[in-house]
């Protein structure tokens, strides 16, 4: 895997990273009573490290349909809220007892379990509290689908149905068109809420959004078989997570079924695939199109 991201998206990036950072520490500040623990084991999750490839592909969505850049912000902060949340339920004991995550101790760890498990919840309550607010949208009906399109991506038809399977796949031998469900729901389905969010706050037609649908769900499956790539081949320090966890887990992975080599080949055919849906649009869609190819050239 190349480890350097083209320039251009690099820059994006680290000016994604530092937005996001400086809007957690604007709306997490600890207040001086009780509760402050809570609001810390926010920040520590929320705050410093992480890709922000969610907030940054929906900036790029927004940026097809010109939507304004407070709107993106919000709407990207949002879905990163449950990003956050997700990593941190994702690292507990009870789930993956992991210790380290964006390169610091889990908020378990950091913290305890109670307080991670607060935090998680309270963060996947700030990404509505931040969606439903008029500073995201100026029209209701936005406002409602972003909410709607956000907890169909979570739920369990989303993100936690396919941390469920992701569960039951340590202790079942799943094939192919399982492991795919299950990663389109584990990871596919909050990674087409931010490609479609610049869809819905442009107030776009169904029409409109097939190619960006078709777009997201090779995006997705890409996405996730360089995280189970870098499971198999990456290291600790780089990634800032754990790594061989899968394989210790007796987990289905695309890997484990194919092989790396496949799943390598698998992943760049699916990031031309995603890249071949954004044909109609012109340099407009350059960032998804840097997005897609930073999805598996990734070393973290
Ligand atoms: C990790 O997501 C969990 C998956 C859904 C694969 P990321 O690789 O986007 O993690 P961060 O946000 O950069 O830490
Ligand atoms: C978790 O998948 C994806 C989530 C929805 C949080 P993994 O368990 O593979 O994510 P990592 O490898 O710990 O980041
Ligand atoms: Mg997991
Ligand atoms: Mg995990
Ligand atoms: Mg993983």
């Amino acid at each position: 895997m190349r480890v350097a991201a083209p320039t251009r998206l690099e820059d994006e990036m680290a000016m994604m990273a530092r937005a996001v950072d400086r809007q957690f520490d604007l709306l997490l500040a600890a207040p001086d009573d009780q509760r402050a623990r809570l609001y810390e084991a926010m920040r520590h999750a929320g705050i410093g490290g992480g890709k922000r490839m969610r907030p940054l592909l929906v900036k790029a969505s927004c940026d097809l349909f010109n939507v304004s850049e407070e709107s993106a912000a919000r709407a990207g902060l949002a879905v990163e809220c449950i990003h956050v949340y997700s990593l941190v339920h994702d690292d507990l004991p009870a789930m993956d007892n992991d210790d380290i995550r964006r390169g610091k101790p889990t908020v378990h760890r950091a913290y305890d379990e109670a307080t991670a498990i607060l935090a998680g919840d309270c963060l996947h309550d700030l990404a509505y509290a931040i969606l439903v607010d008029e500073r995201t949208h100026p029209d209701p009906f936005a406002r409602c689908e972003l909410v709607k399109a956000l907890a169909l991506a979570s739920g369990p038809a989303g993100m936690a149905g396919g941390q469920m399977m992701d569960l039951v796949a340590e202790t079942s031998s799943f094939d192919l068109a399982t492991i795919t469900r299950l990663q389109q729901l584990k990871t596919g389905a909050l990674i087409g809420f931010c490609v479609e969010a610049g869809a819905i706050m442009a107030r776009v037609k169904e029409e409109g959004r097939h190619s960006l649908r078709g777009y997201a769900r090779d995006l997705g499956l890409a996405f996730q078989i360089a995280d189970d790539l870098l499971d198999v081949e990456g290291s600790a320090e780089i990634t800032g997570k754990a790594v061989g966890k899968d394989a210790a887990a007796g987990k289905g992975t695309f890997v484990s079924l194919m092989g790396v080599e496949r799943a390598r080949d698998q992943a760049r055919m699916l990031v031309e695939q995603a890249k071949e849906h954004l044909s109609g649009f012109g340099t407009q869609a350059d960032l998804l199109r840097d997005i897609a190819d930073f999805a598996i050239l990734r070393s973290h």
